[in-house]
């Protein structure tokens, strides 16, 4: 970055237009600042292009602080067709299964009570398959939610990552995966860690009334981590729940206007999409 950086950064506001990438690829960039420019100057932090609603439909969040050494400007590229989108989706909720801070990691899911009433929590999406329509957390059988899902399979799950500002919401139906018979949550146990497994070791049923707080672990490993041959124990009451999207509802935030979609699965798979007025 040249010298028209420094003219860009000076004084109170930074004309969005002056950022306008040249190009349209998402990433970084970084503006060394000069010394003498390092405080008291509102400094463009963020920046992303290409809303489908202009060609360089621009949010920019304006931090009025002492700025730092080097100023990273975030360029997003935000889809601008239903196709792109559904891509985009598909790639937030398969990069969250791996990424603990990413927005998408802890989604709400919520299922139907046994006397009709919603019950909503935070799991960790454990696993998003774009070509199985499907996303996974885990779960203790003996939890409530799992007699509800068996009695009612419908579920919808709540995701929001904050930094792109995407929320998406999707209907699931669920499956309970019983390790004793299903290959696929064999497979998911194996890659669980032993302080998860910890967890399923648990002597109670959770969500049992008890006289006093209680961490539900057995005694032996309540200040450390079981064994791996400890952890088998576990294995018995470890779930997968599996939900099948059958529609999901996008919506981005942005200043010049948010954005909404809707993408809906028939039951061969085949997506129909459409906007939707946010
Ligand atoms: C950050 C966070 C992550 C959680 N992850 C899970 C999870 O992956 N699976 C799960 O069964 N419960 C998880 N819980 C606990 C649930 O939110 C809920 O309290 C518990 O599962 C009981 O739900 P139920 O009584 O409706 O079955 C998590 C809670 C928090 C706060």
């Amino acid at each position: 970055m040249g010298g028209g950086d420094d003219e860009m950064l000076r004084g109170e506001y930074v004309e969005p237009q002056s950022f306008t990438p040249s190009t349209k690829e998402s990433g970084w960039r970084t503006l060394p600042l000069p010394r003498r420019k390092r405080a008291g100057v509102t400094v463009l932090l963020a920046y992303e292009t290409a809303t489908p609603r202009s060609k360089f439909g621009h949010s920019i969040i304006f931090l009025d602080r002492q700025i730092p050494k080097e100023v990273h400007i975030t360029m997003t590229q935000h889809p601008t067709s239903l196709d792109d989108i559904h891509d985009q989706i598909w790639r937030m909720l398969q990069e969250a299964t791996g990424t603990r801070h990413h927005g998408f990691h802890l989604p709400t899911l919520a299922t139907v009570s046994e006397n009709g009433e919603p019950a909503a929590r935070i799991v960790v999406l454990r696993g998003a398959d774009r070509a199985g329509r499907y996303v996974t957390c885990h779960t203790d059988a003996r939890a409530p939610k799992v007699a509800q899902v068996d009695a009612q399979s419908l579920s919808a799950w709540v995701f929001y990552d904050a930094e792109a500002r995407v929320q998406v919401r999707a209907l699931g139906r669920v499956a309970v995966l019983d390790p004793a018979i299903d290959a696929f949550a064999r497979e998911a146990w194996l890659g669980t860690n032993l302080s998860s497994r910890r967890c399923y070791m648990a002597p109670s049923a959770p969500s049992l009334k008890c006289d006093a707080p209680s961490p539900n672990l057995p005694e032996s490993v309540r200040d450390r981590l079981p064994t791996e041959e400890e952890s088998q124990a576990g294995l018995a009451n470890f779930r997968v729940l599996k939900a099948t999207i059958e529609a999901m509802d996008y919506l981005h935030l942005a200043h010049d206007g948010h954005i909404r979609a809707r993408f809906v699965y028939d039951g061969d798979g085949k997506l129909t999409s459409t906007w939707l007025e946010p």
